[in-house]
């Protein structure tokens, strides 16, 4: 099965000036600079790809959650290192419409990249307003739009849909790797397909776990957001971060998983740890003490799966075809505390046959960390956080659903 959007590959471009949506909101340390630079590299064949067929590439993207003009949300440093992993020169244009973006784009020749500052110093940019989207237009004279910012495409905001409206708009080649990657995962998984969910709460991802009841072979539970399962099963949570209002949502999901596994089969289809690694308080002194989950004491804070636990883990990861990882195992910030995400990071690499996804913001952060900043050690690590949660839980994202339908 196809993807179902028209891509690069299917248009006629040579020479043409395209707008490329990416999404370079990529984590910035204190002194700004880039900590990972994962969605830069993974824009790269889409880039090359236009470039190779003559084009002038304008891109356009977002950084951060600026209030107006912020100039500490300047896509600036994203051209430098853009123009370092591309090997090739950048220009980056101080401004995202107007005069100045006019004659820098007309002025650039063939075969040449150019960035645009921060679509969100303009608060149309969320408002999805057609106006900018316009106005982008007329600044590039640009002949198409290729949307290539998967992290971003769960929005609809003015590069996301508005411009959709205005050229003709098809996917770049990460969007569709992604995209298809992920879909394929979730719909035509080779089996078993275990499923480990863990982060920070239930309810940021309760979609995804209840697609997960219906297609999963096994679920596996870590994180925060194992506290406030253990909690809801009745056992005492002590200090640690449990989501008290869950109730409802998982009496619907324990009742879902019954109805597919039976009653007396739930607790081997969801699974919680039977230990956790707690500390007084979250800081880099404190050290892992393991508690049984039937021996929280009330002031310990559950901050990681515990050692028992771990190898439960990695012996469900070591007969799975497939698996899809999302949050944390536990307080992975913390190396005391990251003892179940690394586990599981070491079993993925050491199963290549296993078909591994990665995806969320924080989950993806750790894993490429832990892997020296490559990603090769898994099938895939996705670049979207939001977007990924979306996808994986069957919505419709509204980035995609605005470019050009497949002719087939
Ligand atoms: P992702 O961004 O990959 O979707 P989340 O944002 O849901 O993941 O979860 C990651 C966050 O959850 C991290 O900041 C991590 O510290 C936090 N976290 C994980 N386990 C615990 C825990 N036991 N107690 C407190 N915080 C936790
Ligand atoms: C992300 O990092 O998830 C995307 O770039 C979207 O950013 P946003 O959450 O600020 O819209
Ligand atoms: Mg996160």
């Amino acid at each position: 099965m196809g993807f179902f959007k028209e891509t690069i590959r299917n248009v006629p471009l040579s020479g043409d000036t395209v707008l490329v949506r990416a999404d370079y909101n990529v984590p910035l340390d204190n002194e700004g600079n880039i900590s990972d630079d994962l969605r830069i590299k993974a824009s790269l064949p889409t880039l090359r790809y236009l470039l190779k067929r003559g084009c002038k590439v304008v891109i356009i993207s977002h950084l951060g959650r600026p209030e107006g003009h912020e100039k500490k949300y300047s896509l600036e440093p994203i051209a430098n290192r853009l123009s370092e992993l591309l090997k090739k020169e950048v220009t980056f244009v101080d401004d995202t419409v107007g005069d100045t973006v006019y004659q820098a784009v007309r002025r650039a020749p063939k075969n040449s990249v150019l960035l645009l500052e921060n679509l969100r110093f303009y608060e149309e940019e969320e408002k999805d307003s057609h106006a900018f989207a316009k106005a982008i237009v007329r600044s590039t004279r640009a002949a198409y739009f290729v949307q290539d910012g998967f992290g971003v495409v769960h929005r609809a905001h003015a590069s996301t849909h508005a411009l959709t409206l205005y050229l003709p708009s098809v996917a770049g080649l990460l969007l569709e790797k992604e995209y298809s990657t992920i879909t394929k995962a979730m719909s035509a998984p080779k089996q078993p397909l275990v499923a480990i969910m863990g982060g920070a709460k239930v309810s940021d991802k309760i979609g995804v776990i209840e697609r997960f009841v219906a297609i999963a072979d096994k679920i596996l539970i870590g994180g925060a957001m194992a506290n406030t399962f253990l909690a809801y099963r009745g056992l005492g949570t002590g200090a640690s971060k449990v989501e008290s209002d869950q109730k409802e949502t998982l009496d619907r999901l324990y009742t879902a998983a019954a109805a597919k596994v039976g009653a007396g089969n739930v607790d081997d289809f969801i699974i919680l740890p039977v230990d956790v690694a707690v500390a007084p308080r979250i800081d880099p002194s404190e050290k892992r003490h393991i508690r049984a989950v039937t021996a929280i004491a009330a002031d310990d804070i559950a901050l990681d799966v515990g050692d028992k636990s771990i190898e439960i883990i990695a012996a469900h990861i070591a007969s799975a075809k497939t698996v899809i990882w999302n949050g944390t195992l536990g307080y992975a910030e913390l190396p005391e505390f990251a003892h179940g995400s690394a586990r599981l990071a070491l079993a993925l690499a050491t199963h290549p046959d296993i078909k591994s996804i990665i995806g969320g913001g924080d989950t993806a952060d750790f894993a490429l960390k832990w892997d020296g900043g490559t990603g090769n050690s898994f099938s895939h690590v996705s670049t979207g956080g939001g977007a990924s949660l979306d996808l994986m839980a069957g919505k419709k994202l509204p980035g995609v659903e605005s470019l050009l339908d497949a002719r087939n």
